[in-house]
């Protein structure tokens, strides 16, 4: 994957809401969620990846983050999966199904029980009952989705109360599919971008943290990649 450097928007319309602000995505100008190739994702995920798409350092720093917040044995959705999915080895799940776009890939990753094929950007609603899982993760794509508010309602409905939908991503990404709004705006304001999302989809105890591996921060131009996760709960009590 390449740096996300690719510009669409003028820099005049970069501005993001901070997710505390009461501002609502839907006020986001459309062309925001717009890319650079609007062809089928189908096409573009034909052809099986098997390779990671940060280094080392970064993933062992979002294996970390979901070490320390997923509960132990729980059922786990591995939302835009591939043929890897991070779970630190110490972290022993009940089970984990997985949503990606290519079936060879998600057939190759040891750590998956089940999964399925869908487009998010075509069907946004998740083929799993409500209060199905006791928590997400989803590595490095949340950049792809061109409706993402709509994803995030359907993954809160399949989490139980309580569970964490925790998201993590770096500077990297496949630029002529990730969301113009992605490839225009700074590491900090893709948190709150993704942070409004979780608010706007009834998320609650929302965070968001640089894990960035300490030895070589990518933030500034260090050696390595960055790595952020945003997470937020279903909240136990529904406001
Ligand atoms: C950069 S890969 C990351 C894969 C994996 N999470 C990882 O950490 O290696 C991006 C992933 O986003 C998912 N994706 C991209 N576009 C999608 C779409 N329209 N609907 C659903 N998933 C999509 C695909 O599963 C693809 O493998």
């Amino acid at each position: 994957m390449q740096e996300c450097t690719f510009a669409i928007i003028e820099a005049s319309k970069r501005t993001i809401p901070d997710y505390t602000n009461p501002m609502k995505t839907q006020s986001l100008p459309a062309e925001y969620f717009k890319r650079a190739d609007e062809s089928a994702d189908e096409n573009f995920y034909s052809t099986p990846r098997k390779v990671v798409h940060i280094d080392e350092g970064a993933i062992a720093a979002a294996s970390q983050l979901y070490g320390e917040l997923l509960p132990p044995g729980g059922h786990i959705l591995d939302l835009m999966s591939s043929w890897r999915s991070h779970l630190p080895e110490s972290y022993k799940p009940g089970k984990v199904s997985a949503q990606g776009m290519n079936a060879a890939e998600m057939a190759d990753n040891p750590q998956l029980d089940e999964y399925i094929v869908q487009n998010l950007n075509k069907n946004p609603v998740l083929p799993f009952a409500e209060k199905t899982f006791d928590g997400l993760i989803c590595t490095v794509s949340v950049q792809y989705l061109t409706d993402p508010v709509t994803v995030f309602k359907d993954v809160y409905r399949v989490l139980k109360p309580n569970a964490p939908a925790i998201f993590t991503f770096s500077n990297r990404c496949f630029p002529t599919k990730a969301v113009a709004v992605w490839q225009n705006v700074s590491m900090a304001e893709k948190a709150q971008l993704v942070a409004l999302y979780l608010k706007e989809a009834g998320f609650a105890n929302i965070k968001a943290e640089d894990r960035s591996p300490k030895a070589k921060r990518g933030l500034f131009g260090g050696g390595g990649d960055p790595l952020i996760g945003v997470w937020g709960y279903r909240p136990a009590v529904e406001g």
